[in-house]
């Protein structure tokens, strides 16, 4: 990684030191192997076959729902912009299909402890289509009655009816996609949204008693400035959520073709990026917040603090999570599932999955099976991305020695009784990039993520 003659950070400016030195692509480690290493040659046929081997035990369901009503110019997600009502309640039903589909493979009405709904926009397109849905999952599966049923919300699609919609399903988590309040950073990412329409939409989402709600902030957008950050979060604040995403803004224009649209506006450099987080982070911890993760805040009292203090959290694909299941099955296009065989990605086309599914076959078109050594660095992965502290077995630790050694020197993380290695509260920023060290995939001259911070 460093050349070996680098003698480690200089006194001075430390920061702009590990920012010129670890500043590099790197995966975000919401799966290993991650989801470039996925391929073609895993079909539906595999996927079946894996299906039919999963425990009994307690699973979780993801379902995406990719429609939104207009296009940030940041987004990352799978998404579509999309108006035609039949269109998008065509797609809602062949997710029903898919998921009648899965539990006629798994023979059985699983237990499942969590739903989460994606996108995309899970409050835009048809309401018949989240009620088709929900009821072919409670047909299907055996929904534990304390669940968790969460759903991602773009606050600008949120009326007092779709909120008692919301709660009629038994929604009991929202995500609200608030990004910044700053009224020039919204026109620069084409997401305006003030501040009194999130606070709607909050009022609401309370009235009828859904209370559990996570609020989505970005750092590293254009026209970002430590001030404007930090009046975004005061604002985010003052709507008392029990949770803050700060995601750091992924620029990703060679996947996202339209995250061009943003570099009319500088965007942060690396230090900049770096202050932003910086900024917002302290102010969010100032009113109490723990720090979970790379990304996540939460209010003390908050099942993912606990979950944390208790080394119980769990990361998958919607970041960190409370969630212990180890099968999380994926429904919808470019949904993914994770085994504790295999990951299986449906085909992300819209039409090509509707289309595998209603000629009745499954809409895998990429995966993997997980060997022995792809499940020992995955546990170990997913512990240091968690726990910040990982029990690393020795062949592994030999393997990443070259790797790990600039690390280690510049003081991210050390060693303790000679296996566990723990990053260091400098070192934490830089999590992923420790975590690089252990992945078996990872090639950094063709690593095509987003930055480090
Ligand atoms: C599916 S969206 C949330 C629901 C809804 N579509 C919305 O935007 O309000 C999930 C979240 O992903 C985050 N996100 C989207 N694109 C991103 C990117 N390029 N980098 C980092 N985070 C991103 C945003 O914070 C967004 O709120
Ligand atoms: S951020 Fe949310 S609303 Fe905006 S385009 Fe992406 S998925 Fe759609």
């Amino acid at each position: 990684m460093l050349a070996p003659e680098r003698r480690g950070p200089p006194a001075v400016d430390k920061t702009s030191y590990l920012l010129s030195t670890y500043d590099i692509p790197v995966p975000r480690y919401t799966s290993y192997p991650t989801a470039p290493h996925f391929t073609p040659h895993f079909g539906p046929g595999d996927f079946a076959r894996e299906i039919a081997a999963i425990p009994a035990d307690e699973a979780s369901l993801y379902v995406h729902l990719p429609f939104c009503q207009s296009l940030c110019w940041y987004c990352g997600c799978s998404m579509k912009v999309a108006r035609d009502i039949d269109a998008m309640a065509a797609y809602g039903d062949a997710v029903c299909h898919e998921i009648a589909m899965v539990s006629g493979l798994l023979g059985r009405r699983q237990k499942v402890s969590t739903v989460h709904f994606g996108g995309g926009t899970p409050t835009w397109g048809p309401r018949k289509s989240r009620a088709g849905i929900m009821r072919a999952i409670r047909e299907s599966f055996d929904l534990n009655a304390d669940a968790e049923i969460a759903l991602e919300a773009d606050p600008r699609t949120i009326t007092d009816e779709l909120a008692s919609e919301l709660a009629d399903l038994g929604i009991n988590r929202v995500s609200l996609g608030v990004q910044d309040f700053d009224a020039d950073v919204q026109k620069a990412i084409n997401r305006v949204q003030p501040f009194h329409m999130v606070e709607r939409a909050v009022t609401a989402l309370r009235r009828v008693g859904i209370d559990r709600i996570n609020l989505d902030l970005m750092c590293g957008l254009p026209l970002q400035t430590t001030e404007t950050i930090e009046k975004t979060v005061d604002l985010a604040l003052q709507l008392a959520p029990q949770r803050i995403a700060l995601f750091g803004y992924a620029h990703v224009p060679w996947m996202k073709k339209h995250q061009r649209l943003l570099e009319r506006h500088p965007l942060p450099s690396a230090a900049e990026r770096y202050g932003l987080f910086a900024a917002a982070q302290a102010r969010i911890q100032a009113r109490g917040f723990i720090q979970i993760g790379i990304d996540h805040f939460a209010a003390p009292t908050d099942d993912l603090t606990k979950a944390s203090v208790q080394n119980a959290l769990n990361r998958n694909f919607q970041g960190y999570t409370t969630d212990s299941s180890q099968v999380l099955l994926g429904f919808g296009a470019s949904a993914i599932s994770a085994l504790s065989t295999a990951y299986a990605q449906n085909d992300a086309d819209i039409e090509t999955y509707k289309k595998r599914i209603s000629n009745g076959a499954l809409a895998t078109s990429r995966g993997r099976l997980l060997t022995v050594e792809d499940l020992r660095r995955r546990a170990l992965i997913m512990d240091l991305m968690c726990r910040y502290a990982v029990v690393v077995p020795p062949d592994i630790a030999e393997g990443a020695a070259a790797a790990l050694e600039p690390l280690l020197r510049d003081g991210l993380c050390h060693w303790e009784n000679g296996s566990v290695l723990r990053m260091t509260a400098d070192g934490r920023p830089w999590v992923r990039v420790v975590a690089a060290c252990f992945d078996a995939y990872y090639q950094p001259s063709a690593a095509r993520h987003a930055r480090a911070v």
